[in-house]
């Protein structure tokens, strides 16, 4: 029986780029959404797609020497690549070219032509003619030119049509108050109110005859209908809106929520329900726009060198990491910022040593204590009770927190489960009950409530994370049809009996977060430097030998390994670094002019190769008793050191 229908949408992409982990963020947390709602009932369907028209792609194609349809054929081609990889569950994608979706816009427009909310007047900008392109005037550089080819625009008029969207303004006002959904979170709606619609609302230009990349203006066809008209209408033409089959629409409009992030919103919650005003139709239940993933203090961009793209990610930790540190580490509604460490550490916290850890010991145990199969629970004892109460009390929170697109909030909820179980298992100590044939029942209960508290948490996590879900059922021994319906999971004892586990890969394979680190930099860097064309010049070592030395020469060296035990800024200069080593079981100081190139807590605990009977010199007032070995280039500079455990003293020849 289902609950009713559901239909959600993202924003429509432009082709114009790659898609970065922004857009994912947008898409991995409306298909959670959409899987959630799938989960607990609902006849869903799920909107996707790509926004294609418009001066900009039409230039970027011309740049490219290519059509623009065949320019964006290509993009789209690859942004349905990296949903597939991402399995993103979409019903539906629709491409702003599709025939239908042309055919209704052209019709929607007529109708509101006909209807008087369309007409036809000048529109003045700054025009800039050799990029044939109209301006604001805040767009404009330094108030007079043009933001692209820098040279000056002029104010200029051009005939255009207009939409009558002062006309909604009063109405709009209203809707706003009765129905708060109409923009959430709560700080936008008021934005959107003091800011835009209190202020007051101008008719918009809805159409441009300085470039053709755009659908014709059905009646005047030297106009192509300027992008949001083609763009919003995407939402409804998708589902047969203007076209024969009106089925779907009939089933699924309103929508019951609209995604995207904030600088779209005030489209999607003025324009957009004036439209459909305009056109007799209901309106959205909601709009949320989210927060921007920001990098330091900067949105994504190109130039900046500061873009992260969703593949070398998923590529090195898997799918389920990325899509559960984008819903886990962000608050749904605000900017948040990315860096490879809080992405490390956030893995490894909780899907590591959380969630990893609590299925591998658990499963070990009932393999160690029970030849694999899950016993009979028959005797309760302390914990029981406050386990199973948090255990069965997650899925309402979970679904209360997703009602409100509070994504990170119910991964919270089923994460005080799996820190609660993981307590259970300390609290009760299976280990230690083993010892006693006496505790066998005990300890039988407890692998039981173990087995089936990880069987709730992986219902809990199928809408978010499919295939880590389907894992544990793999381990667990159950399969699609038993105990794994989402009603499931708020009823404890519902694993049967008897069936047998299997201990399988480790889920989230545990990570040395800095080490980890240094690598996904260079890895994101790589496929940065890739995707954009940018090639790194390798940095070609010039040889130039020096004299030849004997085997008696090098024996006056004396090399050891050296272990960094301290290390501090030298007091009087910038580029030295004074370090006390350990050697053997003396201890030297040495002072090194590394200090451009680390830090002095990044030395401490590296083993380094010390010059041991080099003749004591002070370095501007500090002692040097020997030097460490670096390898150097013009720009680079690394310590040597000794990988692998020798002692420190030992001597290298
Ligand atoms: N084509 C329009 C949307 C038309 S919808 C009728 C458009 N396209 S876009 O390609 O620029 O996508 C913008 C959307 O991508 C944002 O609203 C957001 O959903 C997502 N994001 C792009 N960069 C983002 C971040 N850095 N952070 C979060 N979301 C980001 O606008």
């Amino acid at each position: 029986m289902s609950k009713g229908t559901y239909y959600l949408t993202t924003p429509i992409y432009y082709p114009s780029a790659k898609l970065h982990i922004g857009h994912t963020y947008t898409t991995v947390a409306s298909d959670a959404l959409a899987r959630f709602k799938r989960f607990t009932g609902y006849d869903v369907q799920f909107l996707t797609g790509t926004d294609e028209h418009g001066e900009k792609i039409q230039k970027a194609a011309e740049a490219k020497g290519m059509s623009p349809k065949a320019y964006v054929d290509e993009i789209v081609r690859d942004i349905k690549e990296i949903w597939k990889s991402m399995d993103i569950s979409y019903d539906i994608f629709i491409r702003t070219t599709d025939e239908q979706h042309v055919k209704a816009v052209q019709g929607i427009f007529q109708k509101l032509y006909d209807k008087g909310d369309i007409y036809k007047s000048e529109y003045e900008g700054w025009y800039c003619t050799p990029c044939e392109s109209f301006w604001t005037e805040t767009q404009l550089k330094e108030g007079k030119l043009c933001p692209d080819c820098s040279r000056p625009a002029e104010l200029a008029k051009e005939e255009a049509y207009f939409f009558r969207l002062s006309k909604y303004q009063d109405r709009l006002i209203q809707y706003f108050e009765e129905h708060p959904e109409i923009c959430l979170p709560e700080s936008r709606k008021n934005e959107m109110i003091n800011n835009f619609l209190k202020p007051g609302l101008e008719d918009l230009a809805v159409s441009r005859t300085s470039f053709n990349w755009g659908i014709p203006v059905p009646f005047d066809p030297k106009h192509v209908i300027y992008v949001w008209i083609d763009a919003l209408s995407n939402y409804i033409t998708a589902l047969g809106y203007g076209s024969d089959n009106r089925e779907k629409y009939e089933k699924y409009w309103p929508a019951n929520v609209h995604i995207m992030a904030k600088e779209i919103i005030r489209f999607h919650t003025i324009i957009w329900p004036a439209m459909l005003m305009a056109l007799d139709e209901p309106l959205p239940k909601m709009v949320y726009g989210h927060g921007w993933i920001m990098f330091g203090d900067d949105k994504m961009s190109k130039s900046k060198g500061n873009i992260v793209y969703p593949e070398p990610l998923i590529e090195r930790y898997g799918l389920d990491a990325l899509k559960y540190f984008l819903l886990r580490e962000f608050t749904f509604g605000y900017d948040g910022t990315y860096t490879n460490r809080t992405f490390v550490s956030r893995l490894n916290a909780d899907l590591s040593n959380d969630l990893g850890n609590l299925v591998s010991r658990s499963i070990t145990m009932i393999e160690k204590y029970n030849n694999g199969i899950i016993p009979e629970g028959k005797m309760a004892g302390e914990f029981d009770e406050n386990l199973k109460e948090i255990a069965v009390a997650a899925a309402a929170k979970v679904e209360e927190a997703i009602d409100k697109l509070q994504f990170h909030q119910a991964l919270e909820e089923i994460w005080k489960v799996i820190r609660r179980v993981n307590k259970y298992i300390d609290e009760t100590t299976p280990w230690i009950l083993a010892k006693e044939e006496a505790n066998k029942e005990r300890l039988n209960t407890v692998l039981y409530n173990l087995a089936d508290s990880i069987r709730i948490v992986s219902v809990l996590l199928k809408p978010f994370m499919e295939a880590t879900t389907s894992k544990i059922w793999v381990q667990l021994g159950i399969s699609d049809d038993q105990s794994t319906k989402w009603e499931d999971a708020s009823i404890f004892g519902k694993i049967p009996a008897g069936i047998k586990v299997e201990r399988g890969e480790v889920l989230f394979p545990r990570l040395d977060i800095e080490k980890e680190v240094e690598e996904l930099e260079k890895v994101n860097t790589a496929y940065f430097q890739k995707i954009n064309g940018i090639k790194v010049e390798e940095e070609v070592v010039k040889i130039e030998p020096k004299e030849e030395i004997t085997i008696d020469d090098f024996d006056k060296t004396e090399l050891r390994v050296a272990k960094v035990v301290e290390a501090e800024k030298h007091p009087k200069a910038d580029k030295l670094l004074v370090l006390q080593l350990q050697v053997g079981s003396e201890t030297r100081q040495v002072v090194s002019g590394i200090a451009e190139h680390y830090k002095p807590e990044d030395l401490v605990g590296k083993s380094v190769i010390l010059v041991a009977n080099l003749k004591p010199v002070k370095l501007r007032g500090v002692e040097s008793q020997g030097m460490i070995l670096a390898a150097a280039t013009d720009k680079k500079l690394v310590v040597a050191t000794v990988d692998g455990d020798i002692p420190a003293g030992t001597l290298i020849s």
